[in-house]
């Protein structure tokens, strides 16, 4: 490994160890950030995950089991664990807005009632081939819990056509999306700011112009609000909530994740071909209607199916499944092309260069970030795309030795946003670092 390689492979271990919180459950897990998001997160610990592997599998398997400690009984996989050691009002909203414990078949610690999109399984079949020879015992523990966070998803979030809907801006993983826009204008802005006093804490540790706006976390709150007070009950909350999507990155990581279980079960001496045939509905169903062939893009769909006609990083991340050739291709123009430019200086942009409300600086809006990049650069090695592969993960590389591990950069000048020592910024820099393929599930899922 050349010097400087070995230099940010010893400053990634140390944002992550600097990041590392002792658990009494499992063992322990990652902070994304320590003062921004100081309790865990559930697909920040996916990619944390899959970067421990390449360090240390035993603190990858420690990631994923903490988390998958929270599991509610229904089967979802919480966005947020939060930790009891820390201040109540570190993170706003906190423990107390979602008051979890009052909800059926919440556990014990005190989560948050949405998702995340779930990438948990392809994370455990990367730390699983981390260590194989260790045998099976930490695969027997996750896959039934596996499997009942995509058997939620796709039972309570069905959206009766094959796809699984998300209730809130959060769950789609990309915040201020300019794709929710339009969803999000039909919600009221609550007068008198934020319910019950609350303030923001984020603004306390990232520039205002770096993160989402006053009227969208309004907005974030009310919902998050609205579905709280249905007891995060689906089969009621559903028809009566302002924001019920589908969004073409969590779908396309459901399926991926369906193929991951596919090859666990394998080993394990389980039935597979459960998990292909249900890794193929989703994709069909995302190519059927999440899939623009004019635009050459995958576009969310809002409460009406309508697709959502705005090109964000989300609706390329498809390639990480197996696609016809002239749809790979067309992502593939779509990576190269003006709107994300690709480049070996700085990640892809999360949001159209092209678009008049392209925003360097803010948060989903135009910033360039290691996990959406690092997504797509799996999808370009899937589809045997190496070169542009190759252009990706210099870009990446190039991008944290010169700016370090930050949240996300600005897509233009390269230069670092939001928190400092972040941790799947850290954490996929080391699977980078590796310079082989990352273990992922490339099962061939029948057509
Ligand atoms: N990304 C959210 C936040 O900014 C939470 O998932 O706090």
């Amino acid at each position: 490994m050349p010097d400087g390689d070995a230099t940010l492979r010893r400053e990634a271990i140390d944002v992550l160890l600097g990041n590392w919180e002792d658990d009494d459950r499992e063992g322990g897990y990652t902070v994304p950030s320590r003062r921004l998001y100081p309790h865990q997160w559930s697909w920040d610990s996916a990619f944390t995950a899959i970067g421990w592997a390449r360090v240390a599998p035993e603190r990858a398997r420690h990631e994923l089991e903490s988390l998958l400690d929270s599991q509610w009984a229904d089967g979802r996989v919480p966005q947020i664990v939060f930790n009891p050691s820390v201040a109540r009002d570190a993170y706003f909203p906190g423990p107390d807005f979602w008051c979890s414990r009052e909800a059926p078949g919440a556990p014990e610690r005190e989560t948050s009632g949405l998702v995340q999109p779930p990438l948990h399984a392809v994370a455990a079949w990367a730390v699983h081939c981390a260590e194989p020879g260790l045998g099976l015992p930490f695969l027997r523990r996750v896959y039934p819990r596996l499997r009942a966070q995509h058997d939620y998803l796709l039972r309570e979030r069905s959206d009766g056509a094959g796809l699984a809907v998300i209730v809130h801006p959060w769950e789609s993983g990309l915040d201020n999306s300019p794709a929710w826009d339009a969803e999000l204008a039909r919600v009221p802005v609550p007068s008198g700011g934020l319910p019950g006093g609350h303030r923001r804490r984020d603004l306390d540790h990232v520039a205002a112009a770096e993160r989402p706006t006053v009227d969208d976390y309004a907005r974030y709150i009310a919902i998050a609000q609205a579905y709280r007070d249905h007891g995060y009950r689906d089969a009621v909350a559903l028809p009566a909530l302002p924001f019920v999507v589908v969004d073409p990155l969590f779908n396309a990581l459901l399926a991926w994740a369906e193929e991951a279980l596919a090859k666990i079960a394998d080993v394990l001496g389980e039935p597979s071909e459960p998990h292909l045939h249900r890794a193929a509905q989703v994709r069909d169903a995302l190519l059927s209607r999440s899939y623009d062939p004019a635009a050459g893009h995958f576009f969310a769909l809002g409460r009406d199916g309508e697709r959502v006609v705005e090109h964000t990083v989300a609706g390329l991340v498809p390639l990480v499944l197996d696609l016809p050739d002239e749809v790979a291709d067309a992502l593939v123009r779509g990576v190269t092309g003006p709107r994300f430019a690709l480049s070996d200086r700085v990640p892809l942009p999360s949001y159209d260069r092209t678009s008049a409300r392209f925003d360097r600086t803010r948060y989903w809006r135009g910033p360039a970030w290691v996990n959406t990049s690092w997504l797509v650069l799996q999808g370009l090695e899937r589809h045997g795309r190496h070169t542009e592969a190759a252009t990706l993960r210099a870009a990446l590389l190039a991008t944290v030795r010169r700016a370090a591990f930050r949240e996300y950069f600005d897509p233009v000048s390269g230069l670092g946003r939001g928190s400092a020592d972040f941790s799947w910024s850290a954490a996929l820099s080391l699977d980078l670092l590796v310079g082989e393929p990352t273990p992922l599930p490339l099962a061939t899922v029948p057509g």
